[in-house]
């Protein structure tokens, strides 16, 4: 059965009224934004997903090799479970369970892979990895393998990708490894054009967030007085992306309002970008142990294996 998670309109608040204004990226992922980020993986700019694929093609072998076998498979942000097809289909599991935040998106995903793979057991849980995730308490015993593909982690600053990882321990309950993709840094004329598609969908995308924020707390944003800001900040090693108000105007929910100026801005995600030795070394500091990369022959992205 699937579970499901409300979303906190307490948070969603201070965000907005804080001196910077800020919407969490989870707030991305209804699911119009689940079917838009679909499509961003798609875009010819936006190279992660494409170049994650061809690592797990290219190396999944060497992967599958290093990983004593995961009688279950956890996958954090499942989305469409595209990646867990190949994941599964290489590692063979006898469970998978599929975490997302995106409820209705993450059933459709999971309805798709119980038919691809009716012998395997698949779970499906919709949480913010943020809270304490509940998984299901009759899971096989044995190795755990914990699945973070997309360099989701890069939403995250490094200490609270500290935090996660260390959260991330909890759920191997002991036994087990994480499988990782993280986003390296690169020319940043590359970084800049995959948050800025020519065709506007990474724009449509961001945008989504205020139609989902107007549905969860009766707010009244109108897209057409906001436009997508997206950059590489080079002494963070972060992408950011924003909202920037056209024109001065004021935003009004159930039991709020804010005033925004033209031109000032609602940060909406940031996605770090790492090197090799800088994620490895978070893994280390988090815990894990014996960290191992394999990348793509530019360099682009890395796939991290490391042991509990
Ligand atoms: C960048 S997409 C990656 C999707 C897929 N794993 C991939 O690699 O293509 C991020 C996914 O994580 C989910 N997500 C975002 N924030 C989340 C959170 N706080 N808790 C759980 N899931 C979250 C989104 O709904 C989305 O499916």
């Amino acid at each position: 059965m699937l579970t499901t998670y409300t979303m906190p309109h307490g948070e969603i608040v201070a965000g907005l009224c804080a001196a910077q204004a800020s919407i969490s990226p989870k707030y991305f992922y209804d699911q119009q934004g689940s079917t838009l980020f679909e499509r961003i993986t798609a875009l010819p700019e936006y190279y992660p997903t494409r170049t994650e694929g061809a690592i797990m093609q290219m190396h999944g072998q060497d992967i599958k090799a290093s990983i004593a076998a995961a009688a279950t498979v956890i996958e954090l942000g499942a989305g469409n479970c595209e990646k867990a097809r190949v994941l599964c289909n290489l590692l063979q599991p006898r469970c998978f369970v599929a975490i997302d935040i995106s409820g209705d998106f993450l059933q459709q995903a999971v309805n798709g892979l119980r038919n691809a793979f009716p012998a395997l057991d698949i779970r499906a849980v919709v949480a913010d990895i943020f809270d304490q995730v509940h998984l299901p308490p009759d899971l096989p015993s044995g190795q755990r393998l914990v699945f973070y593909p997309g360099s989701s982690i890069g939403n995250f600053d490094p200490e609270m990708a500290l935090g996660l990882l260390q959260r991330i321990r909890g759920l191997l309950a002991n036994q087990g490894a994480l499988l990782i993709g993280v986003d390296l840094i690169k020319d940043v004329a590359i970084l800049n054009a995959a948050y800025n598609d020519a065709a506007g969908v990474t724009a449509a995308f961001n945008l989504n967030a205020l139609t989902h924020i107007n549905r969860l707390i009766g707010s009244d944003f109108n897209l057409d007085d906001w436009h997508h800001h997206a950059f590489f900040n080079a002494a963070q090693s972060r992408i950011e992306m924003h909202l920037q108000a056209n024109r001065d105007l004021r935003v009004s929910w159930i039991g709020g309002e804010r005033q925004f100026r033209q031109g000032e801005r609602i940060h909406t995600e940031n996605s770090y970008k790492y090197s090799v030795p800088g994620f490895a070394a978070l893994l280390e500091r988090s815990g894990f142990r014996r960290p191992q990369a394999w990348s793509d022959p530019r360099q682009w992205f890395a796939v991290f294996l490391a042991e509990i």
